[in-house]
C-alpha cells in the first residue's frame, strides 16, 4: 500500500469529543501507517477556500486533543453548499468548487464526522466528484441511523442528569415544579436517558405524545402524597398540546427550536397551583470536556475511520453496533432516522419507574 494523503473534516454543530476523532485519526493514520493528515478547516467552506484553508498535525503534540471541547478544525451547522448563501443575496451550487480543492490538495480519502444532514450532504458531493469518503457519525441528538451511539451524545446526557441532579434540591426546598429543557432536535434521546438517569417524575419527548391533563394529575398525585414537588425535563421538539411546535427565530432569520419549557410552565401552574421554574440548559449540553465514553467511542470510530481507508473502504460509515465497531455504506445510516422508538426499553424502564410521560 502507497503512503496516502488522507483529510479529515467535522461538520455541523460541535460537540464534545469531535478533537478525540480527530487524535486518534492522527495518531492511526501518522503513527501507525505514516501517512499525512491534512485537517480541513470550517468543515467544507475550507475545501471552497483559495487555497483551501487546512491546519497539519504533529504526532507529538496531539495528545491533549483528547479531552479537548469543541473541534480545534471549527466548524459550521449553516450554509448547505449545494445552496449556498452568497454575500450578494443569491444562493449558489458550490459542490464543484468543494471537489476542486479535494483534488488541489491531492487527498486520496475524506474523513467526514458529522451528523445526519451533514453525511447526507458529504456523500452527495462525494458521488458527484468521486471523493473517498468514510464518515464518523458524531452528534448530542443521537439521530443518526444504524448506529447505537454516536460522539457526543453520552457527555450531554451526563450534563442533563447533572443539572437534575441540582434541580431536585431546588425543587424540594421550595416545593416547586422545576422544569428542564433539553436540546435533541427532533429526537427524545437526551430527555428520556438523562430523565431516567437524573430521577425525573415526567419525561416528555416528541415521539410520545402528551396530554397536559395526564402530566397535571401526575404532579397533582404526587402534591397529595406530600411530595409537594416534582422535576420534568423536555425535549425542545415536544410540541405544544395541540401540536404546535415552539419555536424562536435566531439571527440570520434562522428559526431554532425553544420555548416548550415556558409553554409547560405556565399551563402547570394555572392547572395545579404549583409554582414553577424553567431551565433551558441550552449549549453546556454540546460543550465541555468529554466523558469517558464519548473519549472511548470517539477513539474507537476514529481508528476504525482510518483501518476503512487502508482497505480502500469508502462510502461507508464507522457505527457502534453490539460492542463493536461495523462499518455499513453511509447510505444506510442516513436512510433511517433513529427517533425513540415507544416502545424502547428504556422508555419501558421509565414507566416501571413510576415516571409520566403525559400519555
Ligand atoms: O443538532 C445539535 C443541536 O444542538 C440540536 O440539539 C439543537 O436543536 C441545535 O443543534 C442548535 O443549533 P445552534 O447551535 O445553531 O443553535
Amino acid at each position: 500500500m502507497g503512503r496516502k494523503r488522507i483529510g479529515i473534516l467535522t461538520s455541523g454543530g460541535d460537540c464534545a469529543g469531535l478533537n478525540a476523532v480527530i487524535r486518534a485519526v492522527v495518531h492511526h493514520a501518522m503513527g501507525n501507517y505514516d501517512w499525512e493528515v491534512l485537517g480541513i478547516c470550517h468543515a467544507t467552506n475550507g475545501l471552497m477556500s483559495r487555497p483551501p484553508l487546512v491546519k497539519h498535525f504533529d504526532l507529538d503534540t496531539v495528545d491533549p486533543l483528547l479531552i479537548a471541547g469543541g473541534t480545534i478544525l471549527g466548524t459550521t451547522n449553516r450554509g448547505n453548499p449545494f445552496a449556498y448563501p452568497m454575500s450578494d443575496g443569491t444562493v449558489r451550487d458550490r459542490t464543484d468548487e468543494i471537489i476542486e480543492g479535494y483534488r488541489q490538495l491531492e487527498l486520496d480519502a475524506l474523513i467526514g464526522v458529522g451528523g445526519d444532514g451533514s453525511l447526507a450532504i458529504l456523500r452527495k458531493i462525494a458521488q458527484q466528484g468521486g471523493i473517498n469518503l468514510v464518515g464518523i457519525p458524531k452528534t448530542i441528538d443521537n439521530d443518526v441511523g444504524i448506529t447505537e451511539r454516536s460522539i457526543g451524545f453520552d457527555t450531554a446526557v451526563n450534563i442533563a442528569t447533572e443539572a437534575l441532579d441540582r434541580l431536585h434540591f431546588t425543587a424540594a426546598s421550595h416545593d416547586r415544579v422545576m422544569i428542564l429543557e433539553v436540546m435533541g432536535r427532533d429526537a427524545g434521546h437526551i430527555a428520556l436517558n438523562a430523565g431516567i438517569s437524573g430521577g425525573a417524575h415526567v419525561i416528555l419527548i416528541p415521539e410520545i405524545p402528551y396530554k397536559l391533563e395526564t402530566l397535571c394529575n401526575h404532579i397533582k398525585k404526587r402534591q397529595a402524597r406530600g411530595q409537594n414537588y416534582s422535576v420534568v425535563i423536555v425535549s425542545e421538539a415536544v410540541c405544544t398540546e395541540s401540536g404546535e411546535s415552539v419555536t424562536k427565530l435566531e439571527q440570520f432569520g434562522e428559526c431554532r427550536l425553544g420555548g416548550i419549557g415556558r409553554y409547560l410552565a405556565d399551563k402547570i401552574t394555572d392547572r395545579t397551583g404549583a409554582e414553577t421554574r424553567v431551565t433551558t440548559l441550552g449549549h453546556v449540553q454540546r460543550g465541555g470536556i468529554p466523558s469517558p465514553l464519548d473519549r472511548l467511542l470517539a477513539s474507537s470510530f476514529g481508528v476504525a475511520a482510518v483501518e476503512a481507508i487502508a482497505e480502500e473502504r469508502y462510502d461507508c460509515m464507522v457505527t457502534w453496533q453490539n460492542r463493536q465497531v461495523v462499518a455499513v455504506p453511509i447510505t444506510e445510516a442516513i436512510a433511517t432516522y433513529q427517533a425513540v422508538d415507544p416502545q424502547d426499553t428504556l422508555v419501558k424502564t421509565a414507566r416501571g419507574l413510576g415516571v409520566c410521560f403525559g400519555d
